[in-house]
C-alpha cells in the first residue's frame, strides 16, 4: 500500500468557537496559517477535514467521492432549507428531484418572474415616494416575495406580504445562528410549511385551480423514484425551496446598492452604459460580498488526494467565500472590481457563490440563473427607475456573522421615481435551457 500523508491539523482542540468568532473567514485563516488547502479540525469532538480553493472544490464536487446524506446538520435543516429535502438527496433521487427543479429554470420562465420583479419594484418605489425613509433590505424581501409567489402560483393576500416575507428571511437567517434566531428560525419554518402545506393541499384537492405548468402544481403533482406522490409536507418543503431563496435575493441586492454607494465609479460606469458592465458588476457582488461560506459533505467511500486519506463517512467541508477571496486565484481579491470578471475563464470550481460543479449531476444551485436575472433587473431599478439619497446610518457588516448584512439594512430616502422606466429583461446565462 503507497504510505499516505499526515492532514495538517489546527492546533485548537476544539474549533466550534473559533469558527463562531470567525464565521466567513474560519477556512481561509487555517489555510494560510498552515499553507495548505487541506487542514482537519475538530468540531465538538468531530474531525472535520477542509478544504479551500478552486482544486479542492472540483474533488469536492466530484460526486463519486462524495454524499450529501448526513452531511448537513439537522438545526439548518430545520431552519434554512427543510428536512430531507433535495440537498440531502443523493443518486437516483436526487437527479430526479433535481430535474423537476432544472424543469422551471426555462428563459420563459425566467422572464415571467423578472416581469413580476420589475413591476413590483415600480409599485414599491411609487410608495416609497411619500415615505420618510426606506430600509431597502425589507422592501425588496417583499417584493421578491409577492414576486416569488405570483411565479409559483401561491395566492398572497397584500395583508399577508409582510409576515411572510419576514419569515422567509427568518429561515434564511437562521443558518448560521445559535439561541434566539434559531429558534425563531424554526418558528417561521414550522408556520411557513403551515402556510404552504394548505396549499398543496388545496391544489391536490381541486378547491384551487392552477395552470399545471406553474411550479406549484408540478410539485403537487410531482412523483418520486418510487412513483408516489411527495407526502405534503415534502412538497410544502420543496415549494419553499423556490420561493425562500427568491426572497434571499434581497441580501444581495442590499450589498448591490451598498457597492453603488461605496464604489461611485461602478455607477458611473453603469450610467455610461459600459459594455456588459451590469453583468460583470452583479457577477462582483456574488464573489466579493458573503452569502454562503462553506459547503458540506460526506465521504461516501475511502479514498486519497494528493497523498491525504479520505476515511468514509467523514465530514468535509469546502470553503467558498475564503476562496473568492484568495488572491492566487483574484488580483486584490479585498478590492470591489468588476471589471475583473472581463478576464475570467468561467471555471465551475474558482467561483462558487451558488456551488460549483455541474448543475444537473451535482448540488449547483438551480436558480443561479434567476438570481443573476433577478440582481440585474432591481440593479436597473436603482440606477434608472428612482432617485435617491442615502443618509448617515451604520453600513458595517461583520464577517463573523453568517449570514451577515450592513447593520442598518441599508436605508435610503428622499425617493423620487423616474417619469419613465421599463426594465429591460434579459434571461441571458441560461445555458441549461438553450
Ligand atoms: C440569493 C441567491 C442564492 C444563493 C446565494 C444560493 C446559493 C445556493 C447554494 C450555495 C446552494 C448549494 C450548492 C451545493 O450544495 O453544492 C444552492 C442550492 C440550491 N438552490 Fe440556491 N441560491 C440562491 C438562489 C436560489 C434561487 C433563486 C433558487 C430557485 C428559485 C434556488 C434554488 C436552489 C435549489 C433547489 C438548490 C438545491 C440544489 C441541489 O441540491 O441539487 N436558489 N443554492
Amino acid at each position: 500500500m503507497n504510505a499516505t500523508l499526515n492532514i495538517p491539523r489546527d492546533k485548537s482542540l476544539d474549533s466550534s468557537l473559533d469558527l463562531l468568532r470567525e464565521g466567513y473567514t474560519f477556512i481561509q485563516n487555517r489555510s494560510e496559517a498552515l499553507d495548505s488547502d487541506i487542514f482537519q479540525v475538530r468540531f465538538l469532538g468531530m474531525k472535520v477535514i477542509c478544504l479551500h480553493g478552486p482544486e479542492a472544490a472540483r474533488l469536492f464536487y466530484d460526486p463519486e467521492k462524495f454524499m450529501r446524506l448526513g452531511a448537513m446538520p439537522k438545526r439548518v435543516q430545520k431552519t434554512l432549507t427543510g428536512e430531507n429535502a433535495i440537498q440531502t438527496l443523493d443518486n437516483e433521487a436526487h437527479h430526479r428531484r433535481k430535474e423537476m427543479f432544472m424543469s422551471f429554470m426555462t428563459p420563459g420562465n425566467i422572464h415571467r418572474l423578472m416581469a413580476y420583479i420589475s413591476q413590483e419594484w415600480q409599485q414599491a418605489g411609487k410608495k416609497w415616494e411619500t415615505q420618510d425613509h426606506v430600509m431597502l433590505f425589507k422592501e425588496a424581501q417583499n417584493v421578491f416575495c409577492r414576486a416569488a409567489c405570483a411565479w409559483v402560483g401561491v395566492p398572497l393576500p397584500e395583508d399577508q406580504v409582510r409576515e411572510r416575507a419576514r419569515n422567509l428571511g427568518w429561515l434564511v437567517d437562521a443558518f448560521g445562528a445559535l439561541g434566539p434566531k434559531h429558534w425563531r428560525g424554526k418558528q417561521a419554518r414550522r408556520q411557513s410549511e403551515k402556510w404552504i402545506g394548505k396549499i398543496i393541499k388545496q391544489v391536490r384537492s381541486g378547491k384551487l385551480l392552477l395552470d399545471e405548468k406553474l411550479p406549484a402544481a408540478v410539485i403537487a403533482n410531482y412523483r418520486d423514484v418510487n412513483g408516489k406522490f411527495l407526502d405534503r409536507k415534502m412538497a410544502a418543503i420543496e415549494l419553499l425551496n423556490l420561493i425562500r431563496p427568491i426572497v434571499a435575493i434581497a441580501w444581495y441586492v442590499t450589498f448591490s446598492a451598498l457597492a453603488l454607494h461605496q464604489y461611485p465609479m461602478t455607477r458611473q460606469k453603469l450610467r455610461n452604459k459600459e459594455e456588459n458592465y451590469e453583468e460583470l458588476f452583479v457577477q462582483e457582488v456574488r464573489r466579493f460580498y458573503p452569502f454562503a461560506p462553506f459547503l458540506g459533505a460526506r465521504v461516501r467511500s475511502d479514498f486519497t488526494w494528493q497523498g491525504y486519506p479520505f476515511r468514509k463517512g467523514t465530514l468535509v467541508l469546502q470553503d467558498v467565500y475564503g476562496t473568492h477571496h484568495d488572491a492566487r486565484i483574484w488580483e486584490r481579491p479585498d478590492a470591489f472590481y468588476p471589471d475583473r470578471f472581463r478576464e475570467w475563464e468561467g471555471s465551475r470550481f474558482d467561483f462558487m457563490p451558488q456551488g460549483g460543479g455541474d448543475y444537473s449531476n451535482g448540488h449547483r444551485c438551480a436558480g443561479e440563473w434567476i438570481t443573476i436575472e433577478a440582481m440585474k433587473v432591481s440593479l436597473n431599478y436603482l440606477m434608472q427607475g428612482i432617485t435617491y439619497q442615502v443618509p448617515a446610518q451604520d453600513l458595517y457588516f461583520s464577517l463573523a456573522k453568517m449570514p451577515t448584512l450592513p447593520k442598518s439594512g441599508f436605508v435610503i430616502n428622499r425617493v423620487k421615481t423616474a417619469a419613465e422606466f421599463t426594465s429591460p429583461i434579459t434571461t441571458n446565462g441560461c445555458p441549461f435551457h438553450h
